[in-house]
């Protein structure tokens, strides 16, 4: 008889009662393809008296994480309660250093302490598996960190927030508020704890951070985002857009460059047609572009309590089949001792295509003035027009919007700073980068 996997799990909110559900109702099948039984067999979360709807008779319960992690007698910890800091920061140090496995689906942690807590599992031998952190149930740490071994990468991509993306699908095909759609997703089950993290595009960057390593090798750079939300985005946006034959979505962009890394999460226009583009609600997609593959585009639900514990299981499977003592694949894909410092690209170098969506007083030469801005600043435009519909902006005003060939972010701040200085703009100009997917 072979011995058990003895799991504790720390969180039992969305993805943690999730979690318990699928293990013990899947208890016969999981113990087959493991070549084991998967047994929980210590638990904890804030408060024990809420009413979880699972089974916890005969697990034992701790009221601290850290100390289930550092004392309970299991062979794998599995952190579900989120944070960079506190609880779930202190109790996967805990375990670690123990010399247990370890599962997390916390993006924010890992994007914080990841090469720490890298460094902690390689010492002691031990496995660090993060599937869930990143695009919910789409298996794209396994692809960067195993599956494209040997492979140059040079760009990483995609819709990687559910809640941002349930919220533009939303208000696009339903007319709905940005604050009722993301209502909804909370309810959902989709959102962060503080759903701030979502909107504002930090959620995307933790992701983007983790998946910059394991793409490129460098140490994990969270804070050296170029980091914009989607609260700025209006529906006048979204109807704008689909009137020019392109979908706004929030992506996170790394790509290599001549000066360095960049990294960018921001609003994106990405063109109508493209497999991006038709990805919608919940749903994740992420594109690798790699020299000796090709490009790889995965697409799958990006977060949710089943969709989300698929990935933490995935994980808890590898590690019950892992034999002990084996040689492990480095936590990072790279060992994190020799992780390339991180050389930032400036997004003032960023190259690419831009809309511009400025509000104007309905004055005679403005149309002149905003697109004599564009030629001194050597931006070549695809097109300009100039709009009075009322879904734009009131009849007092004009709406313009241009549509850049590829430029410099340096540029067209430059031609906007100027723009909006020359007193004609209403409020501000909106400006969002356009992205051209392969697929
Ligand atoms: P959640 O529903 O808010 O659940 C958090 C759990 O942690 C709750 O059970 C809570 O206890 C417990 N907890 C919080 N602070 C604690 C503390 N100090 N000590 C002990 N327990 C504590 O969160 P979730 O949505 O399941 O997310 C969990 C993790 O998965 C996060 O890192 C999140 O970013 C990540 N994730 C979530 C999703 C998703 O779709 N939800 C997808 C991918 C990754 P109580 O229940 O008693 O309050
Ligand atoms: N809040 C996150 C999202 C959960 O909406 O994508 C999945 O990481």
């Amino acid at each position: 008889m072979v011995d058990a996997l003895k799991i504790g799990i720390a969180g039992l909110g969305t993805v943690g009662a999730a979690l318990t559900r699928i293990v013990q109702n899947r208890a016969e099948e999981l113990a087959a393809t493991c070549g084991r039984p998967i047994q929980i067999t210590a638990v904890s979360a804030r408060d024990r008296q809420k009413d979880r709807g699972l089974k916890l008779g005969g697990i034992e319960w701790f009221e601290s994480p850290e100390e289930l992690a550092g004392k309970a007698d299991i062979d794998l910890f599995v952190e579900l309660i989120g944070g960079a800091e506190g609880a779930a920061n202190r109790a996967v140090r805990a375990a670690l250093s123990r010399g247990l496995h370890v599962v997390t689906a916390n993006k924010a942690l890992l994007a914080y302490h990841g090469v720490e807590l890298a460094t902690i599992a390689e010492e002691k031998g031990v496995l660090l598996n993060f599937e869930a952190a990143v695009a919910g149930g789409i298996p794209v740490i396994k692809a960067l960190r195993e599956s494209l071994t040997g492979n140059t990468i040079s760009r990483v991509y995609g819709i990687m927030n559910g809640t941002c993306n349930y919220i533009l699908t939303r208000m696009e095909k339903e007319n709905l508020s940005f604050a009722d759609c993301l209502k909804e997703a909370q309810r959902l089950g989709y959102a962060e704890a503080d759903p701030a993290f979502d909107i504002e595009g930090n959620d995307t960057a933790h992701k983007l951070s983790i998946l910059t390593t394991l793409a490129f090798g460098n140490k994990i750079a969270a804070d050296d985002i170029y980091l914009e939300g989607i609260t700025n985005i209006s529906i006048e946006d979204i109807r704008a857009a689909a009137d020019l034959g392109y979908r706004i979505k929030l992506l996170g962009v790394a790509q290599r460059t001549d000066s360095g890394i960049e990294q960018r999460v921001h609003p994106t226009m990405i063109p109508i047609d493209s497999v991006i583009a038709q990805v919608e609600g919940v749903t994740n997609a992420v594109a690798i572009e790699a020299d000796v593959l090709g490009e790889l585009l995965m697409v799958g639900p990006g977060a949710g309590g089943n969709a989300t514990a698929s990935a933490v299981l995935g994980d808890i499977a590898d590690i019950a089949k892992s034999q002990p003592g084996a040689q492990r694949v480095p936590v990072l894909g790279h060992p994190a001792a020799k992780l390339e410092p991180y050389r930032k690209a400036q997004i003032q170098s960023h190259e690419g295509g831009y809309f511009i969506r400025l509000t104007v007083l309905d004055r005679t030469g403005v149309f002149a003035s905003v697109a004599t801005q564009m030629a001194e600043n050597k931006i070549s435009l695809e097109s300009i027009v100039q709009r009075s519909k009322q879904h734009l902006s009131p009849s007092s005003h004009q709406t313009i919007i241009l549509v850049t060939h590829a430029t410099t972010e340096e540029a067209v701040r430059k031609a906007v700073a100027t723009i909006r200085d020359d007193g004609y703009c209403v409020g501000e100009p909106q400006v969002i980068r356009i992205e051209r997917p392969k697929a």
